[in-house]
């Protein structure tokens, strides 16, 4: 039941911070040591592979993409992000030495399902990410790291993405320390970090009240763009399809470097655009947006900024800023998700609509 909450994905959202919790729960021990029980791929194959290609769907193929940006940093392995519908018909090249991560919340996603047996029929290993107990996909992958999510029952995925992004960061730590790439201590660095990242989750939910009131004022939005760098673009991706998906409202995800070689034609007085700001510690990829942001306003964008706590060299060019607690920009997502996921299902209901069970959507897709 919903437990007080009005909505399941509101009880959900609110679930984040024990989600994420549980999915690390007995995976990370006192040493930085990292052990995945339900990896059935010996540290030889592990340490054979020589290319990762990740294949999922819609929120799930959004976290394969922040995936990729973690598993190569701590891995120096290249790593492919595909959408399971288009992997299979354009003929992947994969060979033993290919490890396929499959995500998926269900674990009957019938694209997704599609991708991991043509994978292994070319005897790739399959891994698979994913929440639901002996489903199709874990059974048929090589392996399995479960995301400890419980069950999501809102149709659009968040408990489900975070876990998702807990599982890939935590596959991607354990692939560094069997590979020997990066030296221990980074691992065990990052693992402390990602052993914290729950109560970040927690005070980012404790900030959502303005992000609720701003939702609500803005029931007239016929469009919503959205705009990030480095994991900040996967993450406008996964708002606005949360937008659509809740909302109905024709939103779209950009990288903030491609505005110039396009998107900055649609910016026009008062439309309103989310920016993801990365962490001011990383002062080029910070600046750059700052300069993002001030070009949209020059041109009268409404802008809705997330960006770190602390970070006001923003904040003039900020029509609402929200801050986020300070976390090391691969996990970022973690914490700066919430907000987007907070927006579009506010939006969503002040409109009247139905925010667990959107028109024409259905939780797990078992049709190709
Ligand atoms: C969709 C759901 O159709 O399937 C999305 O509506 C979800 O929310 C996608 O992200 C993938 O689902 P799964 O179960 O494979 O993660």
């Amino acid at each position: 039941e919903k437990g007080g909450y009005d909505w399941f994905m509101q009880k959900e959202i609110a679930e984040q911070p024990q989600a994420v919790a549980d999915t690390l729960l007995g995976r990370v021990n006192g040493q930085g040591r990292l052990k995945l029980d339900e990896m059935r791929l010996s540290e030889d194959e592990l340490r054979a592979i020589t290319k990762i290609i990740v294949v999922a769907c819609g929120t799930a193929y959004h976290a394969g993409l922040i995936a990729k940006y973690a598993i190569e940093h701590w891995t120096r392995v290249p790593v492919e992000v595909e959408l399971a519908s288009e992997f299979r018909y354009r003929d992947p090249i994969l060979t033993k030495d290919t490890l396929v991560i499959a995500i998926s919340q269900s674990g009957e996603t019938m694209d997704t399902l599609m991708a991991i047996r043509h994978a292994r029929e070319q005897h790739s290993r399959v891994l698979a990410i994913c929440n639901t107990n002996g489903s199709t996909i874990p059974r048929e992958s090589d392996a399995v790291v479960y995301t400890h999510g419980g069950p999501e029952i809102g149709v659009a995925s968040t408990k489900a993405f975070l876990t998702q992004l807990t599982a890939c960061y935590l596959v991607g730590l354990y692939l560094a320390q069997v590979r020997g790439v990066k030296f221990n201590d980074e691992v065990e660095e990052v693992l402390t970090q990602l052993s914290d990242s729950p109560a970040a989750i927690a005070e980012t939910l404790n900030r959502m009240e303005p992000i609720r009131k701003l939702a609500r004022s803005m029931v007239g939005a016929r469009t919503v763009l959205f705009l990030g760098r480095h994991v900040g673009y996967p993450m406008a991706l996964e708002g606005a399809l949360k937008l659509k998906e809740l909302a109905y409202i024709h939103a779209e995800g950009f990288a903030a470097g491609e505005l110039k070689h396009g998107p900055i034609a649609l910016i026009e007085q008062d439309l309103p655009v989310v920016v993801v700001v990365p962490s001011p510690k990383r002062p080029l990829l910070h600046d750059k947006i700052v300069s993002n942001i001030q070009e949209i306003r020059a041109r009268g964008a409404k802008t809705i900024v997330i960006a770190e706590d602390g970070d006001d060299v923003v904040a003039p060019y900020a029509d609402f800023l929200f801050h986020v607690p300070e976390l090391p920009i691969l996990l970022q997502p973690l914490v700066a998700t919430v907000p987007l996921q907070v927006f579009a299902a506010e939006l969503a209901d002040a409109l009247g609509y139905d925010v667990d069970q959107p028109r024409n959507l259905a939780k797990s897709v078992t049709v190709e």
